[in-house]
């Protein structure tokens, strides 16, 4: 048993304190408001991350072949911080003009909040399942829905929505390139992948827009918090807006179209500007952890660690996740989904709704959760892969583009701790684990 809990990725902050010494000038100067000094501090060192040529470290990116990489020192996004990634997706895609009973391209493989804010503005996701290398959005799937719903609608949808899942890259080019044929705007969900890169080029940067998240459990946090790159500055103004409940420019309140409370609080910017100082040695130790899990479980039969698909993809390998095939035989097994889960994945406060039954209609295999328990018994904090929206109740009458990918996935899949405190021991503990619960 460890004498320490193993959690998946926790909050680290820098070890000189910075974000608490942001804080107490934000506090000092009286600026406790969702604007000011560090809400404006954190915005340009996160246009400084995304558009530097080759990110912060150039050195210490995964392909360091510059003839490889795509050139974009033109780049000159504008970021907006704001109150949550969900926040941000939301305002991206009202920003792409979708309305009430449009239709919106989604990855299925995700968590709810790529989907959710379509469903806020009355439009319809349109879930696409992935491919099997990058578990993100099938490229070609997403052309044939594009094309299927052009025929039964007559209209193109409002706007596509890939997943950099667990930090993993998504196909951006083959995504930009049908995107662009059919003149749809691309809203790049990268909450789960600051930092990740293709050929070199920070995710969120391709598309129309880039969603981040600052959450407690994400690559760097600012307790709660996200942000939306913006292609421009005119785009950056109307984002800016919308975030600030719309405000037109009169001495008293004058509203002309509906906005949004979004912006990010001064308190929480002052620890993401800390953050950012330390983004980099996040990013690299997990990696670093990726590596340690490939090498310690590569012996293991059945059991695959998900890595880059090839040298395009560079994964801040956010969450390290495996697979394990259900010939796999977990000690216990014959026993999983025995006992109802008290609480929600993740500890979600203000959860109130009970479960009468352990199973659903599609949950992972008996091994896998046979898995999960031992872990968390030892003390890792263990979780199945996020399950597919098109398999989730809430969007049963969705239209989905299914391939059978992210189901199967879903049923054989595992999420390992990856953040900064998980140790060298502490991943030798975690596959030591895995290995002695197999029979
Ligand atoms: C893929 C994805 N999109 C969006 C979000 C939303 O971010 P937030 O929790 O900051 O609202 C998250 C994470 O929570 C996420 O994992």
């Amino acid at each position: 048993m460890a004498n320490k809990r193993i959690y998946l990725c926790l909050a680290h902050m820098s070890d000189e304190g910075l974000e608490q010494k942001y804080i107490k000038e934000a506090f000092d100067t009286n600026w406790v408001v969702p604007l000011g000094p560090n809400v404006n501090g954190f915005e340009a060192d996160l246009e400084q991350f995304v558009n530097a040529e080759f990110g912060m470290r150039n050195a210490e990116c995964n392909n360091g072949d510059s003839a490889f990489r795509i050139p974009h020192s033109a780049l000159n996004k504008r970021v907006v911080a704001l109150s949550s990634g969900t926040a941000a997706v939301h305002l991206a895609l009202i920003a792409c003009g979708v309305q009430p009973g449009d239709e919106v391209i989604v990855q299925s493989f995700t968590f709810c909040a790529s989907s959710h804010p379509i469903t806020y503005l009355g439009a319809k996701p349109i879930f696409i399942d992935s491919e099997k290398d990058s578990w993100n959005i099938d490229v070609g799937l997403m052309e044939e829905a594009i094309k299927d719903r052009i025929a039964k609608t007559g209209r193109k949808p409002k706007a596509i929505v890939p997943v950099a899942l667990y930090g993993m890259p998504y196909d951006i080019e083959g995504i930009m390139e049908v995107a662009n044929r059919y003149g749809i705007p691309v809203v790049e969900d990268a909450a789960e992948g600051f930092g990740s890169r293709w050929k070199g080029q920070v995710l969120g940067t391709f598309g129309d827009y880039g969603v981040l998240s600052f959450n407690g459990n994400k690559m760097i946090t600012t307790s709660g918090g996200g942000a939306l790159i913006c292609p421009d500055q005119e785009a950056w103004q109307r984002i800016m807006w919308l975030a600030t409940q719309a405000r037109e420019a009169y001495p008293y309140y004058q509203h002309e179209a509906i906005g949004y409370n979004y912006r990010m609080s001064n308190i929480c910017a002052g620890i993401g500007r800390g953050q950012m100082t330390i983004a980099n040695d996040h990013i690299n130790h997990h990696k670093h952890v990726f590596e340690l899990y490939k090498e310690l479980l590569k012996d293991v039969d059945g059991i695959e660690v998900h890595g880059n698909p090839d040298e395009r993809y560079d994964s801040n390998f956010w969450l390290n996740t495996i697979t394990i095939d259900p010939s796999v035989r977990v000690k216990g097994q014959e026993n999983a989904y025995k006992t109802v889960v008290q609480g929600a994945v993740g500890g979600a406060a203000g959860v109130v709704h009970a479960t009468e039954s352990a199973h659903t209609d599609c949950e992972p295999n008996d091994n896998v959760e046979a898995l999960r328990v031992i872990l968390d018994q030892a003390g890792v904090e263990a979780r199945p892969l996020w399950k597919p929206m098109h398999k989730q109740p809430v969007y049963k009458d969705a239209t989905a583009y299914v391939n059978g990918v992210s189901e199967a996935l879903f049923k054989v899949g595992m999420c390992l701790p990856s953040g900064p405190y998980v140790t060298d021991d502490d991943v030798r503990y975690i596959v030591d684990c895995i290995k002695s619960a197999i029979v």
